[in-house]
């Protein structure tokens, strides 16, 4: 049975200082989950020896070469990484990444012995229009390279209307999106049906627990709620 997964995603916040909530968070560990933190690349190094897993947010599809600015996934796993977030909506958006572009992303971070976390999801339009499992197809297909596995790859649901805004699909609703990626994935991969499958999007303390009783829900990727450990903890602890 695949443990469950609390992930953090920082985003673009966090100075070294606001790594208190990462030693506040070990504190307060001994739950039955595993607990993840993906920083702004800056911090990665700085945690070394903390009893948390740390993760980045994304990295290059190249091992190395004339890619001014850019981290390769061997070097976040030099400064400590474990995890890496590939294809989350704010990068697709934002730097136009593509399906393939994340599927390279992830083979890379695979290469590197990186596990990723593929985000997918559908906009308000596209859920108003009825393609959301169309949409969730497509970029199942196209952003999970064939190289994944059940132990190299965990799959986050966020639809983008859910991102920061407070408003969470029902239960109804993820749980219909969450049996349709279970069910490809177990279509499409020996292992498919052991992938965890994580949902992200305005999670916080008090709509956890309601979320993580849908079915193929093996977790939560927390935006805004993991920046503080008095907000994650909570998340956490519906999680156990
Ligand atoms: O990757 C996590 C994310 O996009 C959800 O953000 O702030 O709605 O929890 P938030």
């Amino acid at each position: 049975m695949r443990r469950k997964l609390a992930a953090g995603n920082w985003k673009m916040n966090g100075l070294r200082a606001d790594l208190t909530q990462l030693a506040t968070l070990a504190e307060q560990r001994g739950y039955d989950v595993d607990v993840l933190i993906c920083l702004p690349a800056t911090l990665i190094g700085s945690c070394a020896g903390l009893p948390i897993a740390i993760g980045a947010q994304d990295c290059h599809t190249a091992t190395h070469g004339a890619h001014t600015g850019d981290i390769s996934a061997a070097m976040l796993a030099d400064v400590g990484a474990t995890h890496v977030i590939t294809g989350h909506s704010e990068r697709r958006t934002d730097h136009h990444e593509t399906d393939a572009i994340v599927a390279a992303k992830s083979r890379a971070a695979h290469d590197a012995g990186l596990i990723t976390i593929i985000c997918i999801g559908e906009t308000l339009v596209q859920r108003e229009a009825g393609t959301t499992l169309d949409v969730i197809d497509a970029q199942l297909a196209g952003s999970v390279p064939d190289c994944a596995t059940a132990d190299n790859t965990v799959i986050a649901y966020e639809p983008i209307w859910a991102i920061g805004t407070g408003k969470v699909p029902t239960t109804d609703q993820i749980a219909q999106v969450h049996a349709h990626i279970h069910a490809r994935l177990t279509a499409r991969f020996a292992d498919g049906a052991g992938f965890g499958i994580l949902y992200g999007g305005s999670v916080k303390g008090d709509n956890a627990a309601a979320i993580f009783a849908v079915p193929h829900v093996t977790g939560a990727l927390v935006g805004g709620a993991s920046l503080k450990a008095v907000d994650f903890t909570p998340i956490i602890a519906a999680l156990a």
